[in-house]
Order: C-alpha cells, then sequence, then structure tokens
C-alpha cells in the first residue's frame, strides 16, 4: 500500500510555494486545484479551499542531529523553540509552522529504524563506507536482509548466488589484508560477507553473484547498513579460508556495519554523459 494525506488550505500558492521552494519538495502530481508534493517517502497534498485542515503535525524526518540542525538555522524564524532532545521518544526534534499555521516538526530517531526509503532515494543516496561504528548487527538483521535478497535476478532463475557472513576477528583480518589499502575497509567493520556464486548451477556466474551483491548492498543501507565493494576478491587464498570450491565466483567480500557518519558523495557525470544516441 501507498498512501498521503491532504490538507485544505485558503492560500494554495503560499503553500506550495513553501513546500517546494523552502523545504525543498518536488511537484509530484499537479492536480490544478490540489498540488501533491513529494520528498522521500513523504507526500502531502494541497487542495484549494474556502476553509482550512490546520490540525495534526507534518513530521519530516532526517538521518542524522546535524542535518536537523542545519533546517533549525534556515527555519529559525518559524520555529517555536530549539532543538532538543525528547528522552521519552528517543528523538531530537523541533517544531515550527507553515505559513498557514500547520505545525511541522523537524527531528531524527535516536534509535535504529526499519527500512523506510523510497526506491529513488535508496538508489541516489547509497554511499560506500570505509568507517564504521563498533556495534554489532543483530542476527535479526541479517535475516531480514538475507529474506529481500532472495529476490535478486538471476540467469535463468538459476538463484546461484549465496552469502557467507563472517564475523570472527581473525578471518576478518585475513580478508582486510589481502589486497592492502583497497581491503581495509574490512577491518573497520564488525563483520564482512562474502557474495559467491556456483557455476554448476548457473551460466552466468560473474553476472548472477554481482547483481546479488548489488542487492545486498542496497538493501543494506535501507536497514542503515553501510558496505564497500571489496575487487578482486576472487582468490584461491579467500576461498580457502572460507571454504569454498576453487571454481566458485567470489563477486565480492564486503565489509559490513553501521556508518561511523555518511560520506559525503562523491562527483557524478551528468545524466546524458552516460547515454549514447544511436537513434537517427
Ligand atoms: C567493481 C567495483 C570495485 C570496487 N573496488 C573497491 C575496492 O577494492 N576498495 C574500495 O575501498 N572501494 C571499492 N569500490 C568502491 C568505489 O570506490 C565507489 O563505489 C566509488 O568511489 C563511488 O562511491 P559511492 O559508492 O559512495 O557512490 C569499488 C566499486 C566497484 C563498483
Amino acid at each position: 500500500m501507498s498512501g498521503m494525506n491532504f490538507f485544505r488550505s485558503r492560500d494554495l500558492e503560499t503553500i506550495q510555494d513553501f513546500y517546494m521552494e523552502e523545504l525543498g519538495m518536488e511537484l509530484w502530481l499537479d492536480q490544478d486545484k490540489c498540488k501533491i508534493v513529494k520528498d522521500g517517502n513523504l507526500l502531502l497534498g494541497f487542495c484549494e479551499s474556502e476553509t482550512m485542515d490546520e490540525g495534526g503535525t507534518i513530521t519530516l524526518f532526517y538521518r542524522t542531529k546535524e542535518e536537523v540542525d542545519e533546517m533549525y538555522e534556515k527555519f529559525k524564524d518559524r520555529a517555536r523553540g530549539e532543538p532538543s532532545e525528547n528522552d521519552f521518544f528517543q528523538i531530537y526534534q523541533f517544531f515550527a509552522e507553515d505559513p498557514e499555521g500547520r505545525t511541522l516538526e523537524f527531528q531524527t530517531f535516536l534509535h535504529k529504524l526499519e527500512p523506510y526509503l523510497e526506491g529513488i532515494e535508496l538508489l541516489k543516496n547509497r554511499r560506500s563506507v570505509r568507517e564504521y561504528k563498533d556495534e554489532d548487527i543483530s542476527e535479526k538483521t541479517l535475516q531480514k536482509i538475507f529474506e529481500t535478497c532472495r529476490f535478486a535476478p538471476t540467469s535463468k532463475n538459476s538463484q546461484s548466488y549465496y552469502f557467507i557472513p563472517m564475523r570472527d576477528r581473525e578471518v576478518i583480518e585475513f580478508m582486510a589484508d589481502r589486497r592492502g589499502r583497497n581491503s581495509q575497509p574490512i577491518a573497520e567493520a564488525p563483520m564482512a560477507v562474502a557474495i559467491c556464486s556456483d557455476p554448476e548451477k548457473t551460466g552466468r556466474p560473474k553476472q548472477d553473484g554481482d547483481i546479488a551483491s548489488y542487492h545486498f548492498m542496497l538493501t543494506a543501507w535501507s536497514h542503515g547498513l553501510g558496505t564497500c565493494w571489496i575487487a578482486a576478491m576472487d582468490r584461491k587464498d579467500v576461498k580457502e579460508k572460507m571454504g569454498v570450491p576453487q571454481d566458485h565466483y567470489v563477486a565480492t567480500v564486503t565489509p559490513l556495519g553501521y556508518p561511523k557518519e555518511v560520506p559525503e558523495p562523491p562527483s557524478r557525470k551528468g545524466a546524458e554523459e552516460f547515454v549514447k544516441r544511436i537513434d537517427t
């Protein structure tokens, strides 16, 4: 199921301007008398009306306290007070008002969350993480990730890939030492996961293993966990250590953990630069 909230507005133009220009939401659907704006998983509809809905609270949540502070700096004039921690709900928040007086809450949760990232946001915001918090990943979270990873596409639906979770420090250090600086991120995480595929089950072990790896990385990210593709781990010594047959393909051995911080996005080319048009 998907959904949205609608609010009646007496001044649709000002409201659209505020939510789009100031808050940075996008126009998702223009129904003329109603404007539906979107950011992340939040969809809000505002409809022209003689009367107005002002009840309830529109809560916008962010990944970090720093982001809430940034929003406070931006919306100080509208704020009802400074950001503070709410121990009962384990959140960091401040309240403000939109131009028609609706209550806006800007917050971050100070505890872990179940996945909430919507597809495009997930694809755009995933980062390679090389530094991690010293914090274990529960077996329950790991199971949820593997459950989602069942849905990776494979050649002829061979389902030839498999995962090897590793928590043993000696094994992790071994993996981290294989490729010098390139594989060091493995040593920074509380655990590592190898993603492999079995050539007896598929004619395309590389494609199956590589796609499953990316599926794993995106799923981990949606659970707030970082990963980093470590290349060239399809090696004799790595397979020996894991007890994997030499003809199996090791797509990657990725570190897995809660990011110490979310790295700044690296530069990206514009979309047109990735497209080679051959139509005449
Ligand atoms: C095939 C492949 C191999 C990579 N190998 C390594 C590696 O050996 N070590 C490492 O730290 N990062 C490695 N990376 C991560 C890239 O450096 C990273 O994806 C790139 O800088 C873009 O950053 P982003 O993932 O945060 O968007 C690899 C990524 C890919 C797709």
